[in-house]
């Protein structure tokens, strides 16, 4: 049997819950740091499916990785032959892997690696990336599934940015922070982990400013430095469970966070009626009552985030009243619908608008993760349901979410994953 998570749904989500390090900003950071010949120490890395994937396709062109432990690891890029190829049976299918394009073209002027994958979420092109790099003076060609970029000279440029993207704009910045002279990205996006990547790059003596803002400078270096980094809270895995106690009518702490970048997830949960209170490096959510409908639209930061779309919806689903969410960010965000209509939602989806009409509660039913965040929210949907929830290609969530079931048994959710029909029968009957 593939393995899958089984839940009992009934008991609020209660206690506290430390965050881990944020994975959209880890995944940039460990590419980059194979742009130096000295040593990165990385610690608070979330311990997940893709950054492992990504290590291992960094050790596979020759970059030093010694993980010190889950969460910490020293990478020098010195070993890197510059003419391999970045690939492995794995790589394909995680987005990030381009990151690595941006990382060894400032470095050694050229890279050589296999498309990306990620997510089947919608189209998710790469025109932002090869516009930017081939401003930088980088010649680009796709063949046999691969992506080959190559400079003689790269110099800075200005570049402005027809769609504002994270992955482009980080990938832009890490080759630039190499190039002959300055950059300037314009509409560049403003997320948390931009930023990161950012204040990574300059620790290791680049030269970047105005990151978290439309327009990033960046004076080009020549070589970087040994440096020493902590990645930045997860943002999504921390809306994650706000919402967990939103929905299970629960109350909970959500620790080692920066609660301005959860800002717009604050403020969807306290309109609807959860209570939401920040501390320096905490949030707590409590819901007491049944929730009030809202209207969504997700938006770049610091706009209402596409990752937090399917959280959100399994929460407004359980209001009472009529919700409306707009996914602006990527058209194919609400293939979860159809699994949580399983459980008793009402959901209307018309192109990228899904109408919500509240029930009072979900019934217990085998659904399948169609996604990673989509996967984490119906696992937080089945312990608010009535009785057993099975959900089955939880692979998806282990991408991004460390130890998952774990923290949810920690704040008293009636979760297992299990492996065996045996696994799974006794489960149900410990909890029945
Ligand atoms: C990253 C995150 C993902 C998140 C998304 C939006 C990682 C590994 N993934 O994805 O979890 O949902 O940001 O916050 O960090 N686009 C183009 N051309 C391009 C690049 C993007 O048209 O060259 C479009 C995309 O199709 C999408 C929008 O721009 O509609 C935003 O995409 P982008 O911000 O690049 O997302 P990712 O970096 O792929």
């Amino acid at each position: 049997m593939e393995q899958k998570y089984v839940v009992k749904g009934g008991n609020p989500l209660v206690g506290e819950v430390v965050i881990g390090g944020a994975k959209n900003a880890a995944l940039p950071v460990l590419a980059a740091a194979v742009m130096t010949d000295g040593c990165c120490h990385i610690d608070n890395m979330p311990n997940v499916r893709d950054i492992n994937v990504l290590l291992q396709a960094m050790e596979g062109i020759g970059a030093g990785i010694n993980r010190i432990n889950d969460n910490e690891v020293v990478i020098t890029g010195k070993g890197i032959k510059p003419e391999g190829i970045v690939d492995n049976e794995f790589i394909r299918k995680i987005r990030a892997s381009y990151y690595l394009i941006g990382a060894l073209l400032g470095k050694y002027k050229k890279a050589q690696v296999v498309l990306p994958g990620g997510c089947a979420i919608g189209a998710r092109p790469i025109d932002q990336h090869i516009k930017g790099f081939e401003a930088l003076g980088a010649k680009v060609t796709i063949e046999h599934g691969m992506i080959k970029a190559e400079a003689d000279h790269l110099v800075g440029s200005h570049i402005y940015m027809d769609v504002v993207s994270v992955g482009a704009t980080i990938n832009i910045m890490m080759a630039a922070s190499l190039a002959d002279g300055n950059t300037v990205i314009e509409n560049a996006a403003k997320e948390p982990h931009v930023v990161d990547v950012a204040n990574f790059l300059n620790c290791m003596g680049a030269d970047i400013r105005g990151a978290g803002t439309d327009v990033i400078r960046i004076n080009g270096k020549k070589a970087f430095g040994n440096c020493e980094y902590s990645i930045i809270p997860d943002q999504i895995e921390a809306g994650t469970f706000m919402t967990a106690a939103a929905v299970t009518k629960g109350d909970i702490t959500v620790k080692n966070v920066i609660p301005k970048h959860l800002e717009s997830i604050s403020a969807k949960l306290t309109e609807i009626g959860a209570e939401v209170t920040e501390f320096d490096d905490a949030v707590r959510v409590v819901a007491t009552k049944r929730l009030k409908p809202t209207q969504i639209k997700t938006l770049p930061y610091p706009g209402f985030p596409t990752d937090m779309q399917p959280q959100m919806a399994i929460t407004l689903a359980l209001s009472e009243g009529i919700s409306m969410i707009t996914e602006s960010i990527f058209e194919n965000r609400f293939r979860y619908v159809d699994e949580l209509t399983r459980m008793g939602a009402k959901i209307q989806v018309e192109g990228n608008t899904a109408l919500i009409t509240g029930v009072e509660k979900y019934t217990g039913a085998e659904v399948s993760a169609p996604d990673l965040r989509a996967g984490a929210a119906l696992v937080i949907a089945g312990l608010a349901a009535d009785g057993i929830t099975q959900v089955d290609s939880i692979g998806f969530i282990h991408r991004g979410y460390e130890r998952f079931e774990e923290k949810l048994q920690g704040l008293g959710g009636q979760i297992q994953l299990v492996e065996t029909e045996k696994e799974l029968q006794k489960f149900i009957l410990q909890v029945s």
